[in-house]
């Protein structure tokens, strides 16, 4: 059973996708945690509707950061983070603490299409310029990086030719809800495991 808080920064798609899992217990797992760097989320407001303990850094100081989220995670005893459309980077001093224990989920086939300012309607806008035919959706393990660390889990979507950057981002959206739970569920059964830059999935 994992101990789960899972970062945010809007819509908080993800998050209920996950809390659907966990209620169908297709994911064996509690959320103890919702962090956001913005206050005025959806998606915080719904781990509010959840009873979900949460915490806000929209006024802390980068510096302020680290320390304040490694104090909630030890308040709620977290033992896996998931970020589920956290715009910023985690800071090192959590990275360290939770190394190999967080995960991150990007709208697109990584190493492709990841890195700095690659978020939302830009990831899709270059997947098309691009000209690539399948785009998709990546479960991976987090370091000190945007987008990069092993890859956990992935599965594609078709381009279609006659695609806009919306109508791709919902396809991949639908995948995304499907694979996050599920890529979870592989560290819930202690089945993930690193050699090297790869990660096996033991059966
Ligand atoms: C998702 O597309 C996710 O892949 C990306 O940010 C988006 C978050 O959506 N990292 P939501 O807040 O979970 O609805």
């Amino acid at each position: 059973m994992l101990r789960l808080t899972v970062f945010v920064s809007g819509r908080g798609s993800n998050l209920q996708a996950i809390h659907t899992a966990v209620s169908q217990r297709r994911l064996h797992a509690e959320i103890v945690g919702v962090v956001s760097n913005r206050s005025a989320s959806p998606a915080l407001e719904f781990a509010q509707t959840q009873q979900i303990s949460r915490l806000s850094l929209e006024d802390k100081q980068a510096q302020q950061q680290g320390y304040e989220i490694l104090a909630f995670l030890e308040q709620t005893r977290t033992d896996f983070i998931a970020l589920a459309g956290y715009m910023k980077l985690i800071p090192p001093e959590v990275v360290t603490a939770y190394r190999h224990r967080i995960t991150n989920i990007h709208p697109a086939l990584l190493p492709s299409f990841g890195g700095k300012g690659m978020y939302g309607r830009h990831v899709h806008e270059a997947v098309l310029s691009s000209g690539v035919k399948v785009s998709g959706a990546t479960v991976h393990l987090v370091d000190e990086e945007y987008d990069r660390g092993p890859i956990v889990m992935q599965r594609c979507v078709p381009v279609l030719d006659d695609d806009t950057p919306e109508a791709l981002a919902t396809r991949v959206l639908e995948v995304e809800h499907t694979i996050y739970p599920e890529a979870l569920q592989l560290f819930a059964e202690e089945r993930v495991e690193l050699q090297g830059n790869r990660i096996i999935t033991r059966s």
